[in-house]
């Protein structure tokens, strides 16, 4: 029987999952359907609920849903419980499980790069859901120190006090926006400045040997900059690729390869 899937969102008709959804499952045999589901804004809750209702097998959830998504569930992997927002939903046993692939599909999007993360000094602009979501993964993959770098400093603070205990091994430190100084290994936008046209200025004192902009599709100030210091730099295709991959295992059991979708 074919299997259910979809992904719910408003605005919904940007989004590139059911094409990758589809791409995996021609390419490991899986016989699924996937659709894109506008919701209105208090509409989650019994969208996702009458999907399940109807024998559906999945939901990915993207924005403004997520962190609705992750109240609703009954279960919750560590990585959703620290990233306080869901991306992928599904029953089991009775129970609504969710989980957030958003910061796994970042980090394999880097190391397909063969960007290394084992060890390294890693600034995050933004302090928003964005960068919640991708702290602890960042962190399991090796990251010795993150430094979140905000418009609004208190935002950087709270989310460092948030984290901290989540992730012993690596130094989370907060900064402003306008003091960035240092050298990092990468540097990861994850504000929301690419998505609304906004322009982000890089100091020349802030230096960085690897870029990634969560952003893809839009013009982006910051890739721009990072070209210019012909540093190498990306933007965030691979991290929606990622995330999709890891949310397609957990419900179907197999994994497909990153490198062959991107
Ligand atoms: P998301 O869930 O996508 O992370 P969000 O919670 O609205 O979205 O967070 C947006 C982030 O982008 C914030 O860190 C925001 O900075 P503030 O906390 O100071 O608002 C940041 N941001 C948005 N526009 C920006 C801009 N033009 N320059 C710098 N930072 C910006």
């Amino acid at each position: 029987m074919t299997k259910q899937f979809a992904v719910i969102g408003n605005p919904i008709e940007q989004s590139r999952s059911p094409e990758l959804h589809h791409a995996f499952a021609a390419k490991t045999g899986v016989d699924l359907n996937y659709q894109k589901i506008l919701t209105p804004l208090d509409g989650f809750e019994s969208t996702a609920k009458d999907f399940f209702a109807r024998n559906g097998v999945g939901i990915n959830v993207t924005v403004p849903f997520k962190e609705q998504a992750f109240a609703l569930c009954d279960q919750l992997t560590e990585r959703a419980r620290i990233a306080k927002a869901v991306n992928t939903l599904w029953m089991q046993d009775g129970k609504l499980h969710g989980d957030n692939t958003d910061g796994q599909g970042l980090v394999a999007a880097m190391q397909a790069l063969g960007w290394h993360l084992d060890n390294s000094r890693i600034l995050i602009l933004g302090a928003g859901g964005a960068t919640r979501g991708v702290i602890y993964p960042l962190a399991q993959a090796g990251a010795k120190q993150i430094v979140i770098a905000n418009r609004t400093l208190a935002r950087a603070e709270q989310l460092v006090e948030d984290l901290s205990a989540a992730v012993p091994q690596t130094e989370l430190k907060a900064t402003g926006l306008e003091q960035l100084s240092g050298e990092y290994d990468f540097v990861i936008n994850a504000t929301s400045a690419s998505l609304t046209g906004d322009t982000l200025q890089l100091p020349e004192s802030l230096i960085f040997h690897h870029a990634y902009e969560m952003a893809y599709g839009k013009p982006s100030s910051f890739l721009d900059q990072a070209q210019q210091r012909q540093v190498p730099a990306t933007d965030g295709y691979g991290m929606l690729v990622g995330q999709a991959i890891e949310a397609f295992s957990i419900w179907n059991g197999v994994k497909p390869e990153l490198k062959d979708f991107l």
